[in-house]
């Protein structure tokens, strides 16, 4: 969408250095590479890379304004308009702001520890089958790609935003203090909801009640008028719902949008019996596991708050799919697989395990687990708990693979999973390999662990080696 040079002055209140020709300029990029003849290029700091030494590459691609918080050597701006901010992280933000307040859609944000993506998408879906005002909402929904969560990603998010958008899905990630409140305050949200708040990023967020206020400052951030989903059935999230003094959607167990009983569908996911208020309806949903019910009742109530009919929370939650590595279901030469190679923390290692451990199946169910990251001190007794957590439920074997495996199998084996069932492997083949001679039909096998595991190549190497 066209910039005015008068507003990113006026949104990121920048100064002007230099004026080049023109005060029209196309899209906001950060990444030198998407620079287009009369870009608008934004030099971020990021851990690794400083964009402030790619302003030349930026400008000789063609951008004309270029937006810095350093001062570089004249050559590096060539024509290009410059200005000059305290910090150009915050100016995207304020850019992305500005974008969601000229265009004003309804913006609908989501946060929590565990399923925001899937609940994303959940509500995502059903959006695109409800109206507003009786208009239908099909494709006019802006959705958070991926997970472009962050300080980053939310503002590039709100920059892709167009005149035709009416509702904007947001998904609002953190792993440091105030980061939430800031993309609060970036994205402004009409409705907010909190899918949980769990052990993950304990990091850089401490403990339970440091997740908990971090997570909070969403429902402080919602716009004034603006209305919250709040899950009844976390304790966290039920507290810090109540400290809302606006509108209110309530879901869980004794929420105004709760599941009534559900059962499982094997490989084809899951038929759920919803009930909206005082109305019901049965509701098929492509997902495995019993916290992908939470995350489906999660993006039903917050539709049914923003006015969504109970006959579009069914057809679009039945239409949503998972994501490839998040709890996806395969059926490989009669293995049930549940490729949850995507990420992990101890909560979403729960959730996995359980659904393995919930499947009814001929075979054996064997997990293969990676290291969890991210957990600080934490560490060494969240990955005991975890090889408790995999004995206690009755899975037969284990397989593992990384700096804490040892710590996961010492946790089964007090858990009563015999040796002779726990191997830790070298690398992701030689996990193929010694899986291979055991593998049969009939049997499940769940693959998970955090990003930087890389569980899913294990499973590739298994496919390829018996191809
Ligand atoms: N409500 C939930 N509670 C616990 N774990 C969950 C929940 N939803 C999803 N998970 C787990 O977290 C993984 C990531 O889900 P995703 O929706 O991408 O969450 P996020 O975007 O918050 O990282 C899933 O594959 C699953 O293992
Ligand atoms: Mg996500």
């Amino acid at each position: 969408m066209a910039w005015q040079l008068s507003e990113i002055l006026l949104a990121t209140r920048g100064e002007l250095l230099r004026k080049g020709k023109g005060e029209r300029f196309t899209e906001v990029v950060t990444d030198s590479n998407k620079v287009q003849p009369g870009s608008v290029f934004v030099a971020l700091k990021g851990e690794r890379l400083d964009g402030h030494r790619f302003v030349g590459q930026a400008v000789r691609r063609g951008a004309r304004c270029v937006v810095v918080h350093r001062e570089l050597h004249r050559s590096a701006y060539g024509a290009a308009t410059v200005v000059k901010v305290g910090d150009t992280l915050r100016a995207l933000g304020d850019l992305g702001h500005y974008r969601r307040k000229t265009y004003g859609p309804k913006v609908l944000a989501i946060t929590g520890s565990n399923g925001k993506t899937t609940t994303k998408e959940m509500l995502a879906a059903i959006l695109e089958e409800a109206a507003l005002s009786q208009k239908p909402l099909r494709g006019k929904i802006l959705k958070t790609e991926g997970n472009f969560n962050n300080l980053v990603g939310l503002p590039l998010t709100l920059l892709r935003l167009r005149k035709t958008n009416k509702v904007a899905v947001v998904e609002l990630g953190t792993n440091h203090r105030g980061e939430i409140k800031r993309l609060a305050e970036i994205s402004t949200p009409d409705m907010g909801i909190i899918t949980s708040v769990a052990a993950a990023h304990l990091e850089g967020l401490n403990s339970l009640a440091g997740v908990a206020r971090e997570k909070g400052a969403l429902f402080s951030g919602i716009r004034p008028g603006g209305m919250i989903a709040v899950n009844l059935d976390d304790p966290w999230v039920r507290r810090l719902g109540q400290r809302f003094t606006g509108k209110k959607i309530t879901y869980g167990a004794r929420g105004q949008v709760q599941v009534e009983s559900w059962r499982s569908l094997g490989a084809k996911g899951m038929m759920l019996c919803l009930r909206v208020g005082r109305r019901r309806s049965r509701v098929r949903l492509n997902f495995l596991g019993e916290h992908n019910i939470v995350n489906a009742v999660g993006a039903a109530a917050m539709a049914y708050g923003f006015g969504a009919s109970l006959a579009a929370i069914r057809r679009g939650l039945q239409k949503a799919k998972p994501f490839p590595m998040r709890m996806q279901l395969e059926n490989w030469k009669n293995v049930g697989i549940i490729n949850d190679a995507y990420n992990a923390n101890p909560a979403s290692m729960e959730a996995a395990i359980k659904t393995l451990a919930s499947v009814q199946c001929r075979g054996e169910k064997t997990a293969i687990l990676g290291d969890m990251f991210e957990l600080g001190p934490r560490t060494r007794r969240q990955h005991l708990q975890l090889g408790k957590q995999v004995a206690r439920a009755g899975i037969g074997r284990l397989y593992l693979l990384g700096a804490q495996a040892k710590q996961v199998r010492q946790g089964a084996l007090r858990g009563g999973l015999p040796a002779e069932c726990i191997v830790i492997g070298k690398d992701h083949a030689d996990i193929a390999n010694r899986l291979r001679s055991h593998v049969k039909p009939g049997d499940w096998l769940l693959f998970k662990g955090s990003r930087g595991m890389k569980m899913e190549s294990a499973l590739n190497h298994l496919k390829s080696s018996t191809a």
